[in-house]
């Protein structure tokens, strides 16, 4: 979490460093700051508590000129969020500044060291403990500014993005990765810094993206150098990046959740171009054709991902079961790299992660690396950690997604999972040849059907007005809609701030029953397939006890028409990609009553889009 911006070149700084943090918002936002060294070689730092609105304002009357500086917005790990513990952090002599993402887990020994030499504190923050680490290092040793970061650097336990301005060296900035992700964007005569490139793209779509234990020093009018600890040179790649603006703004949408809703058919167009030929009747990952030998061997496939990545893990599962007939687990992340999960040679492990940072997932990826597992990721952001851990993978391409409630990278992640499990079913013959090209042509046609679907925006909307104060939701869902329900749950959760419960449907009369009277809302996935009956039951126990059923039905469905509250049509489409589809009208819900509730949808409290913190 925490986005990081730098700017060094022949510009004013200030409007580019504060355009970058509103790009980086979505990794947090409870402060935010920016340091800045003028033409009289003074570093200036301005920070305060909340959004880069009011960042903005409180530097409306200060001196922000400057063609060097670095900004940040924060979110909290060490410190409550206010102006003090926002980042950037000067040391103690005010010559240099500092801004970091991520933590530095021996903080506070290092805090104690420090002083007991005199040292004195002005944040309760890890970050500073580290920039006075450096300065202490750089006057006890009478050192430059690179060499007491690498000292320090050494010294450090942790995950950390930095980077460090020295008024007395106001042409360079130090900037250094491990396990946090930094962008170097080069420019014409001007360098650019970011936690992602997305800050950067509107300047340059050149960049390098800093590996764990590279330090770059971006000094104005010279190459790029990237060092590492012990400063060997190192010539890392300049790659070409293809994000184009219009991906990473609104497009003339009120949020960017929105948007991003809406842009589900083209993106799900995207992630199946080249992937699933219609005229061959053909899905072709090449992922499976690269490393067929370690996929078709695998014993058993083993899921690791968090939150809604997991609950796309949990359809990817259903699917290679079905299809591949070969074992899956889905594990969360953050519980497998703790609990010594058994890990065979013979495994192969998918990672599934939209922003290809969640420092768990990245973990778990390390950790059955370690034990000798094939890794296949399946992430969004290209050239993150994770696809760059893994041994292949298949990006979803859904392009950037900025609404920290994730919604196309979950149709997206659910889409390539279906395209893993057909090609693998195929290869291994588990597959008969009418039901692979019965998915195939389906899987087609999702798009279209995603087009029908959302223009129900409007009628949600209204519905959603009759529930906005709701206390409670229960989601229920069976099969491949379990994890629909799942994802309805946390949708609403999250940006509403609404207590809701997804739940197996059938699960309900062990215990969630209890909770239902005529002021809690049943969101039922009761679409035509194999287990309607059943669904259709869980609807008439909910309305027995008085509860509100909004059910999400297959088009034409007359008999849940008539028992239920509120009732929402989608074409008919296979089991196994209702969710594709099911998953649109609950993520529409979750948007509308949150905006009816006033709650600022793409930037939820508490919550960051990249969790690079375990
Ligand atoms: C929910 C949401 C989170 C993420 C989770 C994993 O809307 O966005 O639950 O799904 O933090 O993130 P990634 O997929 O980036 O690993």
């Amino acid at each position: 979490m925490c986005g990081i911006v730098g700017y060094i070149g022949n510009k004013e700084a200030f409007p580019i460093l504060i355009k970058g943090l509103r790009r980086l918002e979505y990794r947090g936002y409870d402060s935010a700051g920016v340091a800045l060294i003028n033409d009289n070689g003074d570093l200036n730092v301005f920070k305060t508590k909340g959004k880069v609105d009011n960042l903005v304002e409180y530097c409306s009357d200060k001196n922000v000129t400057g063609n060097i500086g670095i900004a940040h917005t924060r979110w909290a790990t060490h410190g409550e969020p206010s102006s003090l513990n926002a980042h950037p952090h000067y040391s103690q002599s005010k010559n240099l500044a500092i801004i970091h993402n991520g933590i530095i887990e021996n903080y506070s020994q290092l805090r104690s060291r420090l002083q007991a030499k005199g040292i004195s504190f002005v944040s309760d923050t890890d970050t500073e403990v580290l920039v006075q680490l450096i300065e202490f290092i750089q006057e006890e040793k009478n050192i430059d500014l690179l060499t007491a970061v690498q000292l320090a650097l050494n010294e450090v336990i942790g995950a950390y993005a930095i980077a460090i301005l020295d008024h007395r060296n106001p042409d360079t900035i130090i900037a250094a990765r491990n396990q946090s992700p930094l962008v170097v964007g080069i420019g014409d005569d001007e360098y650019f810094l970011g936690s992602d490139a997305s800050p950067i793209v509107e300047y340059t779509d050149k960049v390098v993206y800093l590996e764990d234990g590279n330090i770059a020093v971006i000094k104005r009018h010279d190459d790029l150098k990237v060092v590492n600890i012990q400063n060997r040179k190192l010539y890392p790649e300049i790659q070409t990046i293809d994000i184009n603006l219009g991906q990473i703004e609104k497009g003339g949408y009120p949020h960017f959740m929105l948007k991003e809703i809406f842009e589900q058919p083209d993106c799900i167009t995207n992630c199946m171009r080249g992937r699933v030929n219609i005229d061959t009747d053909n899905v072709v990952l090449s992922a499976v054709i690269d490393y067929k030998k370690q996929l078709l061997q695998a014993k058993r496939f083993v899921i690791v991902a968090c939150g809604t990545s997991w609950h796309a893990g949990l359809i990817g599962k259903q699917m290679i079961e079905s299809f591949c007939r070969i074992p899956v687990e889905v594990e969360y992340a953050s519980e497998f790299r703790y609990r010594n999960p058994v890990i065979c040679k013979d495994d192969v492990v998918i990672a599934i992660s939209q922003s290809g940072e969640t420092a768990d997932t990245l973990a778990a990826v390390k950790l059955a690396k370690r034990h000798g597992a094939f890794i296949y990721g399946i992430c969004n952001a290209i050239g993150s950690s994770i696809p760059r851990a893994t041994d292949t993978g298949s990006y979803i391409h859904v392009g950037p997604e900025i609404g920290v409630a994730s919604t196309k990278a979950f149709t997206g992640q659910v889409s390539v999972l279906t395209m893993l499990a057909l090609a693998l079913a195929k290869e291994r013959g588990t597959i008969s040849s009418a039901d692979y090209l019965k998915i195939v042509e389906e899987l087609h046609q999702i798009p279209n059907k995603m087009k029908e679907l959302l223009k129900l925006n409007k009628r949600i909307a209204d519905l959603s007005r009759t529930f906005t104060y709701a206390r409670d939701f229960l989601f229920l869902g069976r099969g491949y809609n379990y994890p629909v329900a799942l994802e309805g749950a946390l949708k609403l959760k999250e940006i509403s701030y609404i207590h809701a419960e997804g739940y197996p449907a059938a699960e309900m009369k062990h215990g969630p029953i209890a909770l239902i009277d005529s002021d809690m809302p049943v969101v039922v996935i009761a679409t035509h397939n194999a287990m309607y009956d059943k669904v259709l039951s869980n609807i008439q126990e909910v309305k027995a006890r008085k509860g509100k059923v909004i059910a999400i039905v297959s088009k034409g469905d007359e008999t849940i028409s008539r028992i239920a509250d509120e009732v929402i049509e989608m074409p008919a489409t296979i089991e196994c990609l209702e969710p594709l589809l099911a998953t649109i009208p609950l993520q529409l819900l979750a948007y509308h009553i949150a905006v009816c509730r006033g709650k600022d949808v793409d930037q939820p409290r508490n919550l960051a889009k990249s969790v690079t913190v375990e």
